[in-house]
């Protein structure tokens, strides 16, 4: 793997292992901040110094006599209290450049022991239409899948939608009651917020109708051939809404990656019971429970967990903890990411901890919360419509579309209307997924149509036309390219835009592990404008040949590792703008 970052780890470690007699250190590399402090600093010395009480700077010296021969350094220096500033070799970062720039190089190449990585995302509850609040996980899990893949682990997309319990109890009274009065229930499907909400309101107001809904719930649970046909119905139906957003959003997920909640109800019984074995069950007001030490309520009250309802009905949590066993035994996860809003946080918590107490996922398979935060109106309140009804996401990626449509015709009045429509597409679909992206996912954020499709910063609409600018640098000059061509590295310019360009697979890396897609998002920014400096600064054409050649290689690395980028990120690209 090719990684400079941790190239230059290794190298450090083990500098600091040989200086200090000790074994194991970390190098602890970071990128300089300034470019006289070189171009990545190490500053592992200190904290090694500290544990043996002798001098920073004295240890940092005996660390540079120690760094094992490499081509990778071209120099380096004790810094401040014991830092070292590492500055990189010119025909190394270029040899690494020509290799990158071969069609066939991957720029990131796959991790040495690829793990077995679930990811729970998207998960709608399917009793209503997708809406604003499931935009960001949907997103942000895509993009996860896709970097994970792209690491070479082996990444197993789990769709945990909600398709059970008391909602569909109500929601099949409601169609076995329109079917006998011969509605036609296909066409009041069509909008499901709006089924639900008439099923809803009879559930709350009409006399009779709960008590039915409620039979319901325990038919289907006790599998009636009727209530379950009904019930697969309602959920195909429902699917379909989900796959159509998905379609339009370029979401990788498949019928294939659905695990539903309802999948796990046979063993939720083996689960209580198991629980029990471990004398981990309590019953608190007839229900029963799971307490654990760690959790506690307000004014340090015991704060339960519950699993199973005094009618007998399971919950949420019992069927996580289910789904917890049978990633961690089924699947042989190494590692389990739920990418879900930070507001079920507590929810998480006491899942891992009891699934690990229990003994459903071993120590050795890692549970991990990827949370994120809240969708926020421009008013500071959670976003949703004038009649305080939440946005359905079909409908605000339409309103996208529509947007950027006018922006785009607005830009480029003589362009012919296909175009304008293809454009608008892509653009519209990307603005939506890049602002919720580039945003730190733990922050709630305001959801702004202005910034978003605006041309200027951080944004999707930026990006893209970055992208295809590169790209019509590329092909004014197809036949220009030399493929045999050598980088050389003249201007500073050229170089810190190749070292940029090297960096794409330690953000990648970063991204595989911490779970934030905003920090590949800066990444790719970055290399927009330093690719910017450049070109403003480089003239390709008119430069001599070998210089000529030499720069046509970076444009063209650019793009490479520009496109694979928003590739990673799920964006569609286009090819001019
Ligand atoms: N269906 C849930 C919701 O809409 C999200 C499920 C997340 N995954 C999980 N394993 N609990 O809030």
């Amino acid at each position: 793997m090719f990684n400079i970052k941790q190239s230059l780890e290794q190298l450090m470690s083990s500098a600091i292992d040989q200086a200090s007699g000790l074994s194991g250190t970390k190098g602890h590399v970071i990128y300089a901040t300034r470019a006289e402090f070189g171009d990545y600093q190490a500053n592992g010395v200190m904290a090694v110094a500290k544990q043996l009480k002798t001098n920073p700077r004295e240890l940092a010296s005996r660390v540079l006599e120690n760094i094992p021969a490499n081509d990778l350094i071209a120099r380096a220096e004790v810094a401040g209290p014991g830092f070292i500033n590492l500055f990189l070799r010119d025909a190394y970062l270029a040899q690494w450049g020509s290799h990158y720039a071969q069609p066939r190089s991957p720029l990131i190449q796959a991790v040495p022991e690829p793990q077995t990585i679930v990811v729970d995302y998207s998960s709608p509850n399917l009793a209503k239409e997708m809406h604003v609040g499931h935009l960001r996980g949907t997103i942000i899990g895509d993009c996860l899948v896709r970097v994970l893949e792209a690491c070479g682990h082996n990444v197993v997309r789990q769709n945990h939608v909600g398709d059970w319990g008391t909602q569909f109890g109500m929601l099949i009274a409601h169609m076995a009651s329109l079917e006998s009065a011969n509605a036609q229930v296909s066409t009041e499907l069509a909008d499901l917020e709006n089924f639900y909400r008439q099923a809803k309101q009879r559930f709350d107001d009409e006399e009779g109708f709960a008590e039915t809904a409620r039979s319901y719930v325990v038919k289907l649970q006790q599998g009636d051939p009727d209530c379950l046909n009904a019930w697969q119905s309602f959920i195909d139906e429902s699917l379909g809404h989900c796959e159509s957003v998905y379609k339009l959003l370029g979401v990788t997920l498949r019928r294939e990656d659905l695990k539903p909640e309802s999948f796990y109800n046979p063993e939720l019984a083996n689960i209580i019971q198991a629980l029990d074995d471990k004398g981990l069950l309590s019953v608190s007001e007839g229900a029963r429970c799971v307490f654990l030490e760690q959790f506690k309520g307000k004014e340090g009250a015991p704060l339960p967990t519950i699993v199973q309802k005094s009618d007998g009905g399971y919950l949420y949590a019992t069927t996580d903890l289910a789904a917890a066993q049978y990633r961690a035994k089924t699947l042989h996860a190494d590692r389990v990411l739920y990418v879900v809003d930070a507001r079920q946080s507590l929810h998480f918590q006491q899942i891992f901890a009891i699934a690990r107490i229990a003994g459903f996922a071993p120590e050795s398979c890692s549970l991990e919360h990827i949370a994120y935060g809240m969708m926020m109106g421009e008013d500071g309140k959670p976003f949703k419509t004038r009649s305080g009804d939440n946005v359905k996401l079909i409908d605000l990626l339409d309103e996208s579309v529509r947007r950027a449509h006018v922006i785009v015709s607005e830009k480029n009045p003589d362009l012919d209307i296909e175009s304008r429509d293809e454009i608008a597409a892509v653009v519209g679909i990307a603005a939506v997924k890049y602002s919720e992206l580039s945003k730190n996912r733990t922050s709630d954020y305001v959801f702004d149509w202005g910034t978003m499709l605006s041309f200027e910063g951080n944004t999707a609409p930026y990006m893209l036309y970055a992208f295809a600018r590169i790209k019509s640098i590329l092909r004014r000059q197809e036949s220009e390219i030399n493929v045999n061509a050598q980088i050389q590295l003249e201007a500073s310019e050229e170089r810190n835009l190749l070292i940029k360009i090297l960096q794409f697979p330690e953000a990648v890396h970063v991204v595989s592990i911490d779970g934030f897609p905003n920090y590949l998002c800066s990444y790719l920014y970055d290399l927009a404008g330093i690719f910017m400096r450049f070109y403003e600064a480089c003239p390709v054409l008119k430069a001599e040949p070998e210089i000529r050649d030499s720069r046509l290689k970076l444009v063209e690395l650019t793009a490479k590792t520009l496109g694979r980028g928003l590739e990673l990120l799920g964006l569609e690209t286009l090819e001019k703008m």
